[in-house]
């Protein structure tokens, strides 16, 4: 059973996805032992507190030195012996310093078809605007591995969704949070784990 630790800074919707699927029992091979927040208002810590999951709040207020606070998550992550960190919604770009510590053991859900709008700057509700402005008729979400290129991972699992006629950037948001990212989240997170607790990769058979 390998430790997840989740890392938040909002509404926790995708949080919510994967306490779900716990329950359920269709995320079985790990198991959620922190929520981490970089924000002390973020509705996720209420989520995680609801579900009984210890919490904690790592903020650039409280570290205005991004040394010192991704020193302090580091220190929250070791003292609950994290196997898997998964973002969930956590706005803050890690140092390729930080992600070193978690290779292949770390994964981002990111709201759209990577390669298209992400990367520094495409985040939330900006990508969703971007999509839109660009006129694609399709769009979706993406889980993927972290690596030191912000959403440069190998990719887990997609999927897409049809661009509706007059659809707003927080229309979109709604449907490809409801359609695709609560579905993916919990089996990509099932997948990883179950990977790791065999010591396997796809490729490696
Ligand atoms: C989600 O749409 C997630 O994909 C996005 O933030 C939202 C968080 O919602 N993440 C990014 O944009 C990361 N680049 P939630 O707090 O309800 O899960």
């Amino acid at each position: 059973m390998k430790r997840i630790g989740v890392l938040v800074s909002g509404g926790g919707t995708n949080l919510q996805a994967l306490i779900d699927a716990q329950k359920d029992g269709s995320l079985k091979s790990g198991r959620i032992e922190l929520v981490l927040s970089n924000k002390v208002d973020a509705f996720a810590l209420h989520r995680a507190q609801l579900a009984r999951i210890p919490t904690a709040i790592v903020t650039k207020e409280q570290y205005p030195e991004k040394e010192a606070f991704e020193q302090t998550i580091l220190a929250r992550l070791k003292e609950y012996r994290i196997d898997l960190v998964v973002l969930a919604g956590f706005m803050s770009v890690l140092s390729p310093e930080f992600v070193a510590h978690y290779p292949r053991a770390m994964i981002n859900i990111h709201p759209s078809l990577i390669p298209s709008f992400c990367g520094e700057g495409f985040y939330g509700l900006r990508v969703h605007r971007a999509a839109i402005e660009r006129g694609v008729k399709v769009s979706g979400a993406t889980v993927h591995y972290v690596n030191e290129i912000v959403d440069g991972g190998e990719i887990i699992a997609q999927k897409a969704l049809a661009v509706r006629k007059g659809e707003t950037p927080e229309s979109l948001q709604r449907r490809v949070l409801e359609n695709c990212e609560w579905a993916i989240l919990p089996r990509a997170v099932e997948k990883v784990c179950r990977e790791m607790e065999s010591g396997q990769t796809e490729e490696d058979g």
